[in-house]
C-alpha cells in the first residue's frame, strides 16, 4: 500500500494498472469537460469523450472494493445550441459494464452572479453521479444528517390522519414518507440536491470544486482510515478533504504544476492531523511540531 497519501504525476490510466484490485473505498473526482480548458489541462472533444474515457473507468472498476462508491462531477456542454449527449451516453456505456447508476446529486451553486444568453439562464447547477459495483455499499446515511429547520415548526403542529399513515408507494426505504415520524427530532436526512458556494478563492487551477463537496461525500461513503481516489486530482481539493476527516487520499494528476500546487495545499492539512496515518480523524488547531507529519506523505 504504498500508494497511500501520495500524489502521483501521470495518466490516471497507466498509473492505476500499477493499483492492487479492490483497493479504495470512495473515487471521488472532477475530470476535464468536454473540449473545456483544453489549454489548461487539455480538454477531450464531446464527439470522442466517451471512448477516452472508458478505459480509464475500466481502471476505476478494478481498483474500487465491492463495496465502494464512484462520484463523477460532470456537465454535459452545449454544442451547436444544444446540450450534447455525452454524460448520458456515458452512463448507459457504464452500465454496459457492470456499473450499476445508483443515484444522481445535484450541486446547486449558490453564490453565482446573474448574466444575459439568448436561449437559456445562467447554467447553476453541476451533477455529481454515483456509481456502484453492487447493491450493498458503505453509506454513512448519519454521518450528513442536517437540522431540521424551520419547516418542521408549522408542519408538524398540526398532523392529519394521511400525514400519520405510512406511505410506501414511491420512496420504497421501510421508512416511508410518515410525517409524524419526525416530530421532535432535531436532525433530519438531507436531499439529493447540495447547496454549496462555489471555490472563490485563487488557488492557481481554473476548475477547482469547494472542499465542502468531496467532504460531504467522504464523510457519506467512507469511514476515518478509508482510502479515496482522486484520479483528477488538480490542486488536490479532493486529498485535502480525505486528510481532514482522517481518511487516506491517493492523488493523480497529469499536470506537474497541479501536482505541486496540490502537495503546498495539503502539507499544512498533513502537519494538523497527528494520526491520519492510523486512520484517526483526530482534527487538532495546534501544530504538534512536526512530531506526527503523515509519515508516506510525498
Ligand atoms: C477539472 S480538473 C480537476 C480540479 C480539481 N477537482 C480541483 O479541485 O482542483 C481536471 C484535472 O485533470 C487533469 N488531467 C487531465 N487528463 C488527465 C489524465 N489523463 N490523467 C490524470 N489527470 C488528468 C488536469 O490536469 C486537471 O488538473
Amino acid at each position: 500500500m504504498d500508494f497511500l497519501n501520495r500524489y502521483i504525476l501521470g495518466d490516471c490510466e497507466e498509473v492505476l494498472r500499477r493499483f492492487p484490485d479492490n483497493s479504495i473505498d470512495l473515487i471521488f473526482t472532477s475530470p476535464p469537460y468536454a473540449d473545456q480548458r483544453q489549454k489548461a489541462y487539455g480538454g477531450v472533444s464531446p464527439d470522442k469523450y466517451v471512448d477516452w474515457f472508458l478505459p480509464k473507468v475500466e481502471q476505476f472498476w478494478r481498483v474500487l472494493k465491492p463495496t465502494g462508491t464512484f462520484i463523477l462531477n460532470i456537465k454535459e456542454r452545449v454544442v451547436d445550441g444544444e446540450r450534447h449527449t455525452y454524460v448520458i451516453d456515458l452512463i448507459l456505456r457504464m452500465r454496459e459494464r457492470g456499473w450499476l447508476w445508483t443515484e444522481e446529486f445535484m450541486w446547486h451553486k449558490k453564490n453565482s452572479y446573474p448574466g444575459k444568453w439568448p436561449n437559456r439562464f445562467r447554467d447553476n447547477w453541476e451533477r455529481l453521479i454515483q456509481f456502484n459495483k453492487q447493491k450493498k455499499f458503505k453509506m454513512n446515511q448519519e454521518a450528513v444528517m442536517v437540522p431540521v429547520g424551520d419547516w418542521a415548526k408549522d408542519r408538524l403542529a398540526s398532523l392529519s390522519e394521511t400525514d400519520k399513515a405510512r406511505d410506501e408507494s414511491r420512496v420504497g426505504s421501510g421508512f416511508g414518507k410518515n410525517v409524524s415520524n419526525w416530530v421532535g427530532r432535531d436532525l433530519v436526512y438531507p436531499t439529493n440536491v447540495l447547496h454549496m458556494a462555489t471555490e472563490c478563492s485563487n488557488r492557481n487551477h481554473s476548475a477547482t470544486f469547494p472542499v465542502t463537496l468531496p467532504d460531504w461525500f467522504i464523510k457519506l461513503f467512507t469511514d476515518p482510515g478509508d482510502v479515496v481516489l482522486d484520479p483528477f486530482v488538480g490542486s488536490g481539493t479532493t486529498a485535502l478533504a480525505a486528510i481532514q476527516l482522517g481518511r487516506h487520499f491517493v492523488g493523480i494528476d497529469i499536470n506537474k504544476e497541479y501536482i505541486e500546487l496540490a502537495r503546498k495545499r495539503t502539507a499544512s492539512a498533513q502537519i494538523r492531523l497527528p494520526h491520519i496515518a492510523e486512520g484517526r480523524a483526530a482534527y487538532s488547531t495546534s501544530r504538534p511540531k512536526n512530531k506526527g507529519r503523515l509519515k508516506n506523505a510525498r
